[in-house]
Protein backbone atom coordinates (compact mmCIF):
# COMPACT_ATOMS: atom_id res chain seq x y z
CA UNK A 1 0.00 0.00 0.00
CA UNK A 2 1.21 3.05 -0.95
CA UNK A 3 0.27 6.62 0.83
CA UNK A 4 0.14 10.00 -1.35
CA UNK A 5 -0.54 13.72 -0.90
CA UNK A 6 -2.56 15.87 -2.62
CA UNK A 7 -3.98 19.19 -1.98
CA UNK A 8 -7.14 19.18 -3.16
CA UNK A 9 -9.56 16.09 -3.01
CA UNK A 10 -9.95 15.60 -6.86
CA UNK A 11 -13.25 13.94 -7.75
CA UNK A 12 -12.41 10.82 -9.50
CA UNK A 13 -14.57 7.95 -10.52
CA UNK A 14 -11.57 5.41 -9.96
CA UNK A 15 -10.79 7.28 -6.48
CA UNK A 16 -13.86 6.79 -3.57
CA UNK A 17 -13.90 9.71 -1.01
CA UNK A 18 -14.02 9.15 2.68
CA UNK A 19 -16.21 11.09 4.88
CA UNK A 20 -16.92 11.07 8.65
CA UNK A 21 -20.47 11.00 9.58
CA UNK A 22 -22.11 11.25 13.22
CA UNK A 23 -24.04 8.29 11.91
CA UNK A 24 -23.56 4.76 13.74
CA UNK A 25 -23.16 2.81 10.52
CA UNK A 26 -21.49 3.77 7.40
CA UNK A 27 -22.91 3.66 3.94
CA UNK A 28 -21.74 3.32 0.34
CA UNK A 29 -22.89 6.21 -1.93
CA UNK A 30 -22.14 5.78 -6.36
CA UNK A 31 -23.41 8.71 -7.76
CA UNK A 32 -24.37 9.12 -11.24
CA UNK A 33 -20.99 10.33 -12.73
CA UNK A 34 -19.51 7.11 -11.12
CA UNK A 35 -18.03 9.24 -8.13
CA UNK A 36 -18.28 6.94 -5.11
CA UNK A 37 -18.28 8.25 -1.76
CA UNK A 38 -17.54 6.30 1.43
CA UNK A 39 -19.86 7.76 4.53
CA UNK A 40 -17.38 6.12 7.43
CA UNK A 41 -20.10 6.61 10.75
CA UNK A 42 -17.79 7.06 13.58
CA UNK A 43 -20.55 8.11 16.31
CA UNK A 44 -21.32 11.04 18.17
CA UNK A 45 -18.06 13.41 18.07
CA UNK A 46 -18.58 14.00 21.69
CA UNK A 47 -18.18 10.39 22.40
CA UNK A 48 -15.43 9.66 20.09
CA UNK A 49 -12.20 8.39 21.81
CA UNK A 50 -8.43 7.79 21.91
CA UNK A 51 -9.36 4.06 21.31
CA UNK A 52 -11.81 4.54 18.86
CA UNK A 53 -9.37 6.22 16.79
CA UNK A 54 -7.03 3.70 16.49
CA UNK A 55 -10.15 1.81 15.17
CA UNK A 56 -10.84 4.18 12.55
CA UNK A 57 -8.90 3.85 9.73
CA UNK A 58 -9.14 -0.16 9.80
CA UNK A 59 -12.68 0.72 9.59
CA UNK A 60 -12.15 2.45 6.89
CA UNK A 61 -9.98 0.19 5.03
CA UNK A 62 -12.42 -2.98 5.64
CA UNK A 63 -15.20 -0.59 4.47
CA UNK A 64 -13.19 -0.27 1.09
CA UNK A 65 -11.96 -3.65 0.81
CA UNK A 66 -15.40 -5.05 1.09
CA UNK A 67 -16.66 -2.90 -1.72
CA UNK A 68 -13.56 -3.26 -3.91
CA UNK A 69 -11.84 0.04 -3.24
CA UNK A 70 -8.61 0.52 -4.72
CA UNK A 71 -7.69 3.85 -3.89
CA UNK A 72 -9.50 6.42 -1.40
CA UNK A 73 -9.04 9.83 -0.31
CA UNK A 74 -9.29 10.95 2.94
CA UNK A 75 -9.21 14.54 3.89
CA UNK A 76 -6.57 14.92 7.23
CA UNK A 77 -8.79 17.84 8.33
CA UNK A 78 -11.03 15.59 9.42
CA UNK A 79 -9.14 13.27 11.69
CA UNK A 80 -7.41 16.24 13.06
CA UNK A 81 -10.67 17.16 14.64
CA UNK A 82 -10.74 14.15 16.68
CA UNK A 83 -7.69 14.06 18.50
CA UNK A 84 -5.48 15.81 20.55
CA UNK A 85 -2.32 14.35 19.05
CA UNK A 86 -0.16 16.31 16.88
CA UNK A 87 -0.03 16.02 12.90
CA UNK A 88 2.54 13.69 12.98
CA UNK A 89 1.27 11.07 15.51
CA UNK A 90 -1.84 10.89 13.89
CA UNK A 91 -0.14 10.67 10.65
CA UNK A 92 1.82 7.70 12.01
CA UNK A 93 -1.25 6.14 13.96
CA UNK A 94 -3.70 6.50 10.67
CA UNK A 95 -0.65 5.12 7.93
CA UNK A 96 0.12 1.91 10.69
CA UNK A 97 -3.90 1.48 11.29
CA UNK A 98 -4.25 1.49 7.37
CA UNK A 99 -1.08 -0.92 6.78
CA UNK A 100 -2.56 -3.86 9.77
CA UNK A 101 -6.14 -3.35 8.29
CA UNK A 102 -4.77 -4.08 4.72
CA UNK A 103 -2.90 -7.30 5.47
CA UNK A 104 -4.60 -10.87 4.94
CA UNK A 105 -2.35 -13.91 4.62
CA UNK A 106 -2.74 -15.12 1.80
CA UNK A 107 0.16 -16.95 0.94
CA UNK A 108 -1.53 -19.95 0.88
CA UNK A 109 -4.56 -19.26 -1.36
CA UNK A 110 -5.31 -19.47 -4.88
CA UNK A 111 -5.39 -15.48 -5.74
CA UNK A 112 -9.23 -15.01 -7.35
CA UNK A 113 -9.52 -14.08 -11.47
CA UNK A 114 -10.38 -10.68 -10.01
CA UNK A 115 -7.33 -10.51 -7.70
CA UNK A 116 -7.00 -9.58 -4.15
CA UNK A 117 -8.87 -7.17 -2.66
CA UNK A 118 -6.16 -4.78 -1.22
CA UNK A 119 -6.33 -1.07 -1.38
CA UNK A 120 -3.23 0.13 -3.20
CA UNK A 121 -3.11 4.03 -2.37
CA UNK A 122 -4.40 6.26 -0.10
CA UNK A 123 -4.53 9.33 -0.82
CA UNK A 124 -4.39 12.36 1.35
CA UNK A 125 -5.70 15.63 0.53
CA UNK A 126 -5.31 19.09 2.54
CA UNK A 127 -2.39 21.59 3.11
CA UNK A 128 -0.30 19.10 5.18
CA UNK A 129 3.13 19.62 6.65
CA UNK A 130 6.10 17.29 6.60
CA UNK A 131 6.04 16.10 9.79
CA UNK A 132 2.53 14.12 8.01
CA UNK A 133 4.84 12.72 5.35
CA UNK A 134 7.37 11.93 7.79
CA UNK A 135 4.61 10.60 10.23
CA UNK A 136 3.10 8.22 7.44
CA UNK A 137 6.30 6.92 6.55
CA UNK A 138 6.93 5.65 9.87
CA UNK A 139 3.42 4.45 10.34
CA UNK A 140 3.78 2.32 7.14
CA UNK A 141 7.29 1.28 7.81
CA UNK A 142 5.33 -0.20 11.72
CA UNK A 143 2.58 -1.67 9.69
CA UNK A 144 5.02 -3.71 7.49
CA UNK A 145 7.38 -5.15 10.16
CA UNK A 146 3.93 -5.86 12.25
CA UNK A 147 2.67 -7.68 9.28
CA UNK A 148 5.67 -9.47 9.08
CA UNK A 149 5.01 -10.73 12.79
CA UNK A 150 2.19 -11.65 12.07
CA UNK A 151 2.92 -13.59 8.40
CA UNK A 152 5.93 -16.18 10.75
CA UNK A 153 2.76 -16.40 13.25
CA UNK A 154 0.07 -17.64 10.61
CA UNK A 155 2.55 -19.94 8.67
CA UNK A 156 2.16 -23.39 9.57
CA UNK A 157 3.59 -25.48 12.11
CA UNK A 158 4.71 -28.25 9.50
CA UNK A 159 6.87 -25.13 7.74
CA UNK A 160 6.99 -23.13 10.58
CA UNK A 161 10.12 -25.55 12.39
CA UNK A 162 12.89 -24.21 14.78
CA UNK A 163 15.47 -23.66 11.88
CA UNK A 164 12.79 -22.12 10.32
CA UNK A 165 11.91 -19.61 13.17
CA UNK A 166 15.81 -18.79 13.22
CA UNK A 167 16.19 -18.51 9.51
CA UNK A 168 13.47 -15.83 9.75
CA UNK A 169 15.45 -13.50 12.45
CA UNK A 170 17.68 -13.67 10.02
CA UNK A 171 16.20 -12.30 7.17
CA UNK A 172 14.43 -10.20 9.23
CA UNK A 173 17.34 -8.45 10.43
CA UNK A 174 18.64 -8.06 6.54
CA UNK A 175 19.73 -4.36 6.01
CA UNK A 176 20.06 -3.51 9.47
CA UNK A 177 22.61 -2.95 12.01
CA UNK A 178 21.54 -6.54 13.65
CA UNK A 179 23.98 -9.07 14.59
CA UNK A 180 22.26 -12.43 14.95
CA UNK A 181 24.05 -15.42 15.93
CA UNK A 182 22.58 -18.97 16.11
CA UNK A 183 23.05 -21.74 18.52
CA UNK A 184 22.57 -25.50 17.70
CA UNK A 185 21.88 -28.68 19.87
CA UNK A 186 25.46 -28.44 20.86
CA UNK A 187 26.18 -25.11 21.70
CA UNK A 188 23.09 -25.48 23.82
CA UNK A 189 23.92 -28.36 25.37
CA UNK A 190 27.63 -26.53 26.12
CA UNK A 191 25.32 -24.07 27.69
CA UNK A 192 23.47 -26.86 29.97
CA UNK A 193 20.09 -25.74 28.78
CA UNK A 194 18.30 -28.24 30.15
CA UNK A 195 15.14 -26.86 30.02
CA UNK A 196 14.95 -25.99 26.60
CA UNK A 197 16.54 -29.78 25.86
CA UNK A 198 14.27 -31.24 27.88
CA UNK A 199 11.22 -29.91 25.63
CA UNK A 200 12.90 -30.25 22.55
CA UNK A 201 13.31 -34.35 23.17
CA UNK A 202 9.91 -35.19 21.81
CA UNK A 203 10.75 -33.82 18.17
CA UNK A 204 12.52 -34.44 15.03
CA UNK A 205 13.55 -30.76 14.89
CA UNK A 206 16.49 -29.46 16.52
CA UNK A 207 16.11 -27.24 19.13
CA UNK A 208 17.45 -23.31 17.88
CA UNK A 209 18.50 -20.39 20.12
CA UNK A 210 18.61 -17.15 18.29
CA UNK A 211 20.49 -14.16 19.76
CA UNK A 212 19.88 -11.10 18.29
CA UNK A 213 21.70 -7.52 19.10
CA UNK A 214 20.86 -4.16 17.83
CA UNK A 215 23.70 -1.17 19.28
CA UNK A 216 22.17 1.46 18.55
CA UNK A 217 23.34 3.42 21.89
CA UNK A 218 26.59 2.43 23.99
CA UNK A 219 24.79 1.43 27.51
CA UNK A 220 23.38 -1.69 28.98
CA UNK A 221 20.93 -3.16 26.90
CA UNK A 222 17.30 -4.14 27.18
CA UNK A 223 16.54 -7.89 26.78
CA UNK A 224 13.28 -9.22 25.11
CA UNK A 225 12.68 -12.82 25.46
CA UNK A 226 10.49 -14.38 23.11
CA UNK A 227 8.81 -17.87 23.45
CA UNK A 228 9.69 -19.75 20.28
CA UNK A 229 7.35 -23.22 20.44
CA UNK A 230 7.05 -23.55 16.46
CA UNK A 231 4.13 -26.28 17.62
CA UNK A 232 2.61 -26.84 21.21
CA UNK A 233 0.75 -30.17 20.83
CA UNK A 234 0.94 -30.40 24.85
CA UNK A 235 3.77 -33.53 24.40
CA UNK A 236 2.82 -36.27 26.67
CA UNK A 237 0.47 -34.40 28.05
CA UNK A 238 -1.28 -34.13 24.66
CA UNK A 239 -3.62 -31.00 24.31
CA UNK A 240 -7.18 -31.99 23.13
CA UNK A 241 -7.89 -31.24 20.01
CA UNK A 242 -10.09 -28.20 20.41
CA UNK A 243 -7.22 -26.52 22.11
CA UNK A 244 -4.38 -27.69 19.66
CA UNK A 245 -5.90 -25.25 16.86
CA UNK A 246 -3.58 -22.93 16.43
CA UNK A 247 -0.70 -23.95 18.53
CA UNK A 248 1.58 -22.97 15.42
CA UNK A 249 0.94 -19.83 16.00
CA UNK A 250 3.06 -20.63 20.08
CA UNK A 251 5.96 -18.94 18.28
CA UNK A 252 4.25 -15.25 18.40
CA UNK A 253 6.11 -14.30 21.42
CA UNK A 254 9.10 -15.33 19.61
CA UNK A 255 7.63 -13.57 16.34
CA UNK A 256 7.55 -10.79 18.49
CA UNK A 257 10.91 -10.13 19.36
CA UNK A 258 12.31 -10.22 16.33
CA UNK A 259 10.24 -8.12 14.57
CA UNK A 260 10.66 -5.35 17.46
CA UNK A 261 13.72 -5.81 17.18
CA UNK A 262 13.78 -4.80 13.29
CA UNK A 263 11.61 -2.29 13.69
CA UNK A 264 13.67 -0.55 16.68
CA UNK A 265 16.38 -1.14 14.10
CA UNK A 266 14.96 0.15 11.02
CA UNK A 267 13.68 3.57 13.03
CA UNK A 268 16.79 4.04 13.94
CA UNK A 269 15.51 4.23 17.59
CA UNK A 270 18.85 5.18 19.83
CA UNK A 271 18.59 2.16 21.81
CA UNK A 272 20.75 -0.86 22.72
CA UNK A 273 18.46 -3.55 22.15
CA UNK A 274 19.14 -7.50 22.43
CA UNK A 275 16.50 -10.64 21.39
CA UNK A 276 16.71 -13.89 22.51
CA UNK A 277 14.49 -16.83 21.11
CA UNK A 278 14.68 -20.06 22.47
CA UNK A 279 13.09 -22.10 19.78
CA UNK A 280 11.57 -25.79 19.81
CA UNK A 281 8.81 -27.90 19.08
CA UNK A 282 6.67 -29.47 21.50
CA UNK A 283 6.30 -33.14 20.46
CA UNK A 284 4.64 -36.43 22.17
CA UNK A 285 6.90 -39.58 20.79
CA UNK A 286 8.92 -42.43 22.29
CA UNK A 287 11.69 -39.78 22.99
CA UNK A 288 9.85 -36.79 25.06
CA UNK A 289 10.00 -35.60 28.62
CA UNK A 290 7.64 -37.33 30.86
CA UNK A 291 5.62 -35.80 33.33
CA UNK A 292 7.80 -36.98 36.58
CA UNK A 293 11.34 -35.95 34.98
CA UNK A 294 13.52 -33.36 37.05
CA UNK A 295 15.11 -31.15 34.42
CA UNK A 296 18.14 -29.05 35.42
CA UNK A 297 18.21 -25.61 33.84
CA UNK A 298 21.12 -23.24 33.27
CA UNK A 299 20.56 -21.43 36.30
CA UNK A 300 21.73 -24.82 38.21
CA UNK A 301 17.75 -24.51 39.64
CA UNK A 302 15.66 -27.81 38.91
CA UNK A 303 12.49 -27.83 36.94
CA UNK A 304 9.71 -31.22 38.48
CA UNK A 305 7.79 -31.13 35.37
CA UNK A 306 3.96 -32.22 36.46
CA UNK A 307 2.54 -31.42 32.80
CA UNK A 308 4.48 -31.23 29.26
CA UNK A 309 1.77 -29.03 28.33
CA UNK A 310 3.49 -25.90 30.32
CA UNK A 311 6.47 -25.72 28.21
CA UNK A 312 6.78 -22.56 27.60
CA UNK A 313 7.97 -21.30 31.06
CA UNK A 314 10.51 -24.19 31.42
CA UNK A 315 12.14 -23.31 27.64
CA UNK A 316 11.56 -19.34 28.70
CA UNK A 317 13.75 -20.13 32.29
CA UNK A 318 16.93 -20.85 30.24
CA UNK A 319 16.25 -18.06 28.13
CA UNK A 320 16.16 -15.61 31.16
CA UNK A 321 19.08 -16.99 32.44
CA UNK A 322 21.27 -16.89 29.12
CA UNK A 323 20.07 -12.88 29.57
CA UNK A 324 22.14 -12.43 32.46
CA UNK A 325 25.16 -12.71 30.35
CA UNK A 326 24.43 -9.19 29.13
CA UNK A 327 24.63 -7.17 32.01
CA UNK A 328 20.64 -5.98 31.25
CA UNK A 329 19.23 -2.46 32.58
CA UNK A 330 15.35 -4.02 31.81
CA UNK A 331 14.41 -7.77 30.49
CA UNK A 332 10.70 -7.96 28.85
CA UNK A 333 9.53 -11.67 28.23
CA UNK A 334 7.01 -12.23 25.64
CA UNK A 335 5.18 -15.47 25.38
CA UNK A 336 1.88 -16.98 24.42
CA UNK A 337 2.16 -18.69 27.90
CA UNK A 338 -1.35 -19.38 28.82
CA UNK A 339 -5.10 -20.24 27.98
CA UNK A 340 -5.52 -18.57 31.89
CA UNK A 341 -4.96 -15.12 31.23
CA UNK A 342 -7.57 -15.61 28.63
CA UNK A 343 -9.82 -16.56 31.26
CA UNK A 344 -8.79 -13.90 33.19
CA UNK A 345 -8.51 -10.78 30.62
CA UNK A 346 -10.30 -12.45 27.87
CA UNK A 347 -9.40 -11.15 24.15
CA UNK A 348 -8.41 -7.52 24.57
CA UNK A 349 -5.34 -6.86 26.51
CA UNK A 350 -2.12 -9.04 27.31
CA UNK A 351 -1.68 -9.66 31.15
CA UNK A 352 1.91 -7.97 32.22
CA UNK A 353 3.19 -9.11 35.38
CA UNK A 354 6.23 -7.07 37.27
CA UNK A 355 7.52 -6.12 40.89
CA UNK A 356 8.20 -2.61 39.57
CA UNK A 357 4.82 -0.35 39.35
CA UNK A 358 6.39 2.50 37.52
CA UNK A 359 7.07 -0.46 34.42
CA UNK A 360 3.66 -1.41 34.95
CA UNK A 361 2.29 1.99 34.85
CA UNK A 362 4.68 2.99 31.90
CA UNK A 363 3.74 -0.21 29.76
CA UNK A 364 0.14 0.69 30.16
CA UNK A 365 0.62 4.16 28.76
CA UNK A 366 2.64 3.14 25.93
CA UNK A 367 0.13 0.83 25.52
CA UNK A 368 -3.05 2.81 25.07
CA UNK A 369 -0.34 5.25 22.70
CA UNK A 370 -0.36 2.45 20.36
CA UNK A 371 -3.79 0.93 20.82
CA UNK A 372 -1.79 -2.47 21.44
CA UNK A 373 -3.66 -2.98 25.22
CA UNK A 374 -2.18 -4.52 28.21
CA UNK A 375 -3.68 -5.23 32.11
CA UNK A 376 -1.58 -5.62 35.06
CA UNK A 377 -2.26 -9.16 36.81
CA UNK A 378 -0.59 -9.73 40.57
CA UNK A 379 3.64 -10.80 41.21
CA UNK A 380 2.67 -11.28 44.71
CA UNK A 381 5.33 -13.48 46.68
CA UNK A 382 2.51 -15.80 48.23
CA UNK A 383 1.43 -17.26 45.17
CA UNK A 384 5.29 -18.64 45.26
CA UNK A 385 3.92 -21.22 47.23
CA UNK A 386 1.80 -22.94 44.47
CA UNK A 387 4.80 -23.55 42.22
CA UNK A 388 7.02 -25.68 45.21
CA UNK A 389 8.56 -28.35 44.51
CA UNK A 390 8.23 -31.96 45.79
CA UNK A 391 11.43 -33.63 44.37
CA UNK A 392 12.80 -30.95 42.21
CA UNK A 393 13.08 -27.05 42.84
CA UNK A 394 10.12 -26.03 41.76
CA UNK A 395 6.83 -27.86 39.56
CA UNK A 396 6.13 -26.22 35.99
CA UNK A 397 2.34 -25.87 37.06
CA UNK A 398 0.53 -24.58 40.07
CA UNK A 399 -0.66 -26.55 42.85
CA UNK A 400 -4.41 -25.97 41.80
CA UNK A 401 -6.35 -25.30 38.15
CA UNK A 402 -6.98 -21.65 40.00
CA UNK A 403 -4.83 -18.41 38.63
CA UNK A 404 -2.89 -20.01 36.67
CA UNK A 405 -1.77 -16.86 34.64
CA UNK A 406 0.02 -15.87 38.00
CA UNK A 407 1.66 -19.28 38.84
CA UNK A 408 3.44 -19.40 35.46
CA UNK A 409 4.72 -15.46 35.55
CA UNK A 410 5.88 -16.62 39.25
CA UNK A 411 7.69 -19.30 37.68
CA UNK A 412 9.38 -17.14 35.37
CA UNK A 413 9.96 -14.79 38.35
CA UNK A 414 12.50 -17.44 40.32
CA UNK A 415 14.75 -16.94 36.76
CA UNK A 416 13.92 -13.72 36.42
CA UNK A 417 15.08 -12.53 39.83
CA UNK A 418 18.48 -13.68 39.41
CA UNK A 419 19.21 -11.26 37.05
CA UNK A 420 19.01 -7.99 40.01
CA UNK A 421 17.63 -5.61 37.41
CA UNK A 422 13.57 -4.92 36.60
CA UNK A 423 11.90 -7.37 34.32
CA UNK A 424 8.22 -7.48 32.99
CA UNK A 425 6.39 -10.42 31.67
CA UNK A 426 3.97 -9.73 28.84
CA UNK A 427 1.69 -13.21 28.60
CA UNK A 428 0.26 -11.95 25.44
CA UNK A 429 -1.84 -15.58 24.77
CA UNK A 430 -5.27 -13.30 24.98
CA UNK A 431 -3.78 -11.53 21.81
CA UNK A 432 -2.44 -13.84 20.06
CA UNK A 433 -5.13 -14.11 17.44
CA UNK A 434 -7.65 -11.46 16.26
CA UNK A 435 -11.20 -10.93 17.22
CA UNK A 436 -13.93 -9.03 15.09
CA UNK A 437 -13.86 -6.12 17.18
CA UNK A 438 -10.53 -5.66 15.87
CA UNK A 439 -11.32 -4.98 11.91
CA UNK A 440 -8.15 -7.54 11.58
CA UNK A 441 -7.97 -9.97 9.68
CA UNK A 442 -8.44 -13.38 11.05
CA UNK A 443 -5.15 -15.07 12.58
CA UNK A 444 -2.23 -13.49 14.42
CA UNK A 445 -2.99 -9.73 15.50
CA UNK A 446 0.89 -9.14 15.32
CA UNK A 447 0.47 -7.88 18.88
CA UNK A 448 2.87 -6.62 21.04
CA UNK A 449 4.82 -5.20 18.60
CA UNK A 450 3.37 -1.77 18.36
CA UNK A 451 3.12 -1.99 22.16
CA UNK A 452 7.06 -2.70 22.76
CA UNK A 453 8.03 -0.30 20.00
CA UNK A 454 6.53 2.68 21.65
CA UNK A 455 7.61 1.44 25.48
CA UNK A 456 11.10 0.89 24.40
CA UNK A 457 10.89 4.90 22.14
CA UNK A 458 10.12 6.36 25.55
CA UNK A 459 11.60 4.13 28.00
CA UNK A 460 15.18 6.20 29.74
N1 LIG B 1 0.75 -22.35 24.57
C1 LIG B 1 -0.07 -22.70 25.66
C2 LIG B 1 -0.96 -21.56 26.16
C3 LIG B 1 -1.98 -21.02 25.19
C4 LIG B 1 -3.28 -21.50 25.18
C5 LIG B 1 -1.66 -19.98 24.35
C6 LIG B 1 -4.20 -20.98 24.30
C7 LIG B 1 -2.60 -19.44 23.47
C8 LIG B 1 -3.87 -19.95 23.45
C9 LIG B 1 0.80 -23.15 26.85
O1 LIG B 1 1.97 -23.80 26.51
C10 LIG B 1 -0.02 -24.10 27.65
O2 LIG B 1 -0.31 -25.15 27.15
N2 LIG B 1 -0.37 -23.71 28.87
C11 LIG B 1 -1.15 -24.53 29.72
C12 LIG B 1 -0.51 -24.56 31.07
C13 LIG B 1 -1.09 -25.60 31.99
C14 LIG B 1 -0.77 -26.98 31.50
C15 LIG B 1 -0.51 -25.40 33.36
C16 LIG B 1 -2.54 -23.93 29.78
O3 LIG B 1 -2.68 -22.70 29.73
O4 LIG B 1 -3.51 -24.68 29.81
MN1 LIG C 1 1.69 -25.90 26.22
ZN1 LIG D 1 2.77 -23.38 24.66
Amino acid sequence: MNIAFQKEALQNKGVAQIRLTEEKDSAVFVFSNGQKEIRVGIGKKQEFTARKLHLLPRKIIVIAKANKVKKFVIRFEDFEKLTRLNNGELAELLAKNFGLANFEFVEYKTKPEEGWRFVEEVIVSGNVSAAVKKGADTGLCMAEEINACRRLANTPGGEMTPSVLAKAAMNAAKGTDIQVTIFGKTEIKKLKMGGILGVAEGSREEPKFVVMEYKGKAEKPIVLVGKGVTFDTGGLSLKPEQYMNEMHMDMSGGAAAIHAIALVAKLKINKHIVALIPAVENMPSGSSYRPGDILRTMSGKTIEVLNTDAEGRIILADALTYAKKFEPCLVIDIATLTGAAMGALGQRASAIFTKEMALAKQMSEAGERAGDYVWQLPLWDEYAEEIQGTFGDIINTGKTRYGGAITAAMFLYEFAKELKCPWVHIDMAPRMTSIEGDYLAKGATGAPVGLLVEFLKSFA
